[in-house]
């Protein structure tokens, strides 16, 4: 493990970084937090720019899982005296922080370091409940969402009437806030089925009913009671962060920053509306620290290979097994897959049993939700989208997912079948092809994509440390990649373990 450490530092001080960012180029669930996980040993301070507990990053130590909501996967390394921080761009749910630092303290691991945007927006129990209202209402014009409350959150900042992390420490600004934030959003929830509203103000993800009033919807003082105790618990670790991480930068400290989500996830740049709330590139996750993007000396691009996911509803071009599986997975638990597909293996003739086998191989169930996450090839057209972003190194994780798998398909562009459409000066008509990806769901989900096979090594990666340890299939098909998208291929992941990382 010393080894792979000290790898990582001489990858990049030969790129003479300082600051260093993480960001996934796909629809989240890449593998990001094991890679932070595996950098972070590097780093000065960790910090987090984007999202909320929408986010569910894993990382395999010792072969113990812990999963992390908001708290940045530095924080395993609190012992060493690094600072994690909860940056200004960040939706704060009070509630998982707490949970958070209470599984870290069971397992007895240290979080002196952990520090809170005074400006991160504060997530309140009802953009939880009107996530969720508003999920349930659409079904089938849904997005899918975590349901965290993450998109009202960010609507109430850009309408003017958020509330911040600061707000906790100024309890009568908090009231203040509430009240007239309250008071402004209370309407939406009267035009929903108060039997709809009463089950999801009665669920978990709202404390079973603890903020619920028959006639009110909202009982306004027990929020502003638990938020108190919250504000009891964090109001030590609530700063200026991005003064910090500029000061931090200026004194020529480490920084790592942990990307969220996904940049075809971005509400800037991905296939919106199919998409979460905040700008999940790598210069929303730079200015949701403090920093700005050409801070940034190497971004490192997360892509699982040779297969993708997705998790909620939106085009996904190569899914196997297609609308079928995007239905099936908006439903389905594990364990009726199990049932239902039994044939599931990642050499199945069925396109579904393949995707289903993909699924089992690489435990890809959400880390937040527990929803299986839709699987397909991995797309070079919407590589080649995201790479525009500005990503200079590329880590490609989950490789060791398909041993086995006797033949890989990458899609290396998609023919357009759909009606004539324009996209700006871009006319489309059918058999149109394209090589690189338009962010227009109406294109995406009107493509076929136009594949290109490999053999698969048989041979499991596992063990594999150094590159001439590779399959020369994998090595061909990493050169094809190369070729095809011009990205600098640096980082492997072959198992989810901290050591289960090899440098090429
Ligand atoms: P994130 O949201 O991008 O941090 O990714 P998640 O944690 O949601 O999902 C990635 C899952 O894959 C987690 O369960 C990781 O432990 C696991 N994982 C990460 N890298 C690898 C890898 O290279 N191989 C395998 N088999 N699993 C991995
Ligand atoms: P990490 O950081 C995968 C998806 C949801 C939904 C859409 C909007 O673990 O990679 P939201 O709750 O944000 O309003 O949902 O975005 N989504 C993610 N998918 N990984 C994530 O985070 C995600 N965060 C949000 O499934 O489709
Ligand atoms: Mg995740």
């Amino acid at each position: 493990m010393a080894d792979v450490r000290a790898r990582l530092g001489e990858f990049l001080a030969a790129r003479e970084a300082k600051v260093v960012a993480v960001v996934d180029l796909q629809f989240g669930d890449t593998g990001k937090g094991g890679i932070v996980d595996r950098l972070a040993g590097w780093a000065d301070v960790i910090a987090r720019g984007t999202g909320g507990a929408n986010a569910g990053h894993t990382i395999v130590l010792n072969g113990e899982s812990h999963a992390f909501h908001l708290v940045p996967c530095g924080i395993l390394y609190d012992a060493e005296g690094k600072l994690n921080v909860i940056g200004s761009g960040v939706a704060l749910a009070p509630s998982v922080v707490a949970d958070e630092l209470a599984v870290l303290d069971a397992e007895r691991h240290p979080h002196e370091g952990l520090r809170i945007s005074h400006r991160a927006h504060l997530v309140l129990p009802f953009h939880i409940a009107l996530d969720r209202l508003r999920e349930k209402r659409a079904a089938k014009g849904k997005i899918g969402t975590t349901g965290r409350g993450i998109g009202p959150c960010y609507e109430d900042y850009l309408a003017r009437q958020g509330l911040f992390a600061n707000d906790l420490l100024n309890p009568e600004e908090f009231r203040r806030k509430l009240t007239r934030t309250f008071a402004a959003r209370k309407n939406l929830f009267e035009a929903f089925d108060p039997a709809h509203v009463k089950e999801v103000m009665m669920s978990d993800a709202l404390g079973g009913g603890k903020y619920y009033d028959e006639k009110e919807i909202f009982a306004i003082e027990a929020i502003i009671a638990e938020y108190g105790r919250y504000a009891k618990t964090f109001a030590n670790r609530i700063i200026d962060t991005d003064a910090l991480l500029q000061e931090a930068k200026a004194a020529g400290k480490r920084i790592l920053l942990e990307g969220a989500q996904g940049h075809l996830l971005s509400v800037d740049y991905g296939t919106y509306p199919y998409v979460t709330s905040s700008d999940c590139s790598i210069e929303g996750l730079a200015k949701g620290v403090g920093l700005r993007p050409d801070d940034v000396d190497v971004s490192i691009g997360v892509a699982k290979f040779p297969y993708m996911t997705r998790v909620g509803e939106g085009p996904f071009p190569t899914e196997l097994g297609g609308t079928e599986s995007a239905a099936w997975c908006s439903t389905a638990t594990k364990e009726e897959e199990a049932k239902k597909y039994p044939g599931a293996s990642v050499n199945a003739k069925d396109e579904m049993e393949q995707g289903v086998g993909m699924r089992l191989a690489g435990f890809e169930y959400g880390a937040t939700t527990g929803r299986p996450r839709r699987t397909g090839w991995f797309d070079l057209p919407l590589f080649r989208y995201a790479l525009r972003n500005g990503a200079n190194s590329i880590a490609l994780t989950k490789l060791d997912v398909l041993d086995g798998c006797e033949t890989i398909r990458i899609a290396t562009a998609y023919r357009y079948d759909g009606p004539a459409y324009r996209v700006g000066a871009l006319e489309l008509t059918p058999g149109t092809e394209l090589t690189t990806a338009v962010m227009d769901p109406v294109v995406l989900k009107n493509v076929t994509p136009v594949y290109k096979e490999f053999p698969g090594w048989l041979s499991p990666l596992g063990k594999a440390r150094e590159k001439g340890a590779l399959p020369q299939k994998l090595l061909d098909l990493l050169d094809f990649i190369r070729k095809e998208s011009g990205a600098s291929l640096d980082l492997l992941s072959v198992g989810p373990d901290r050591d289960d990382i090899l440098v090429i």
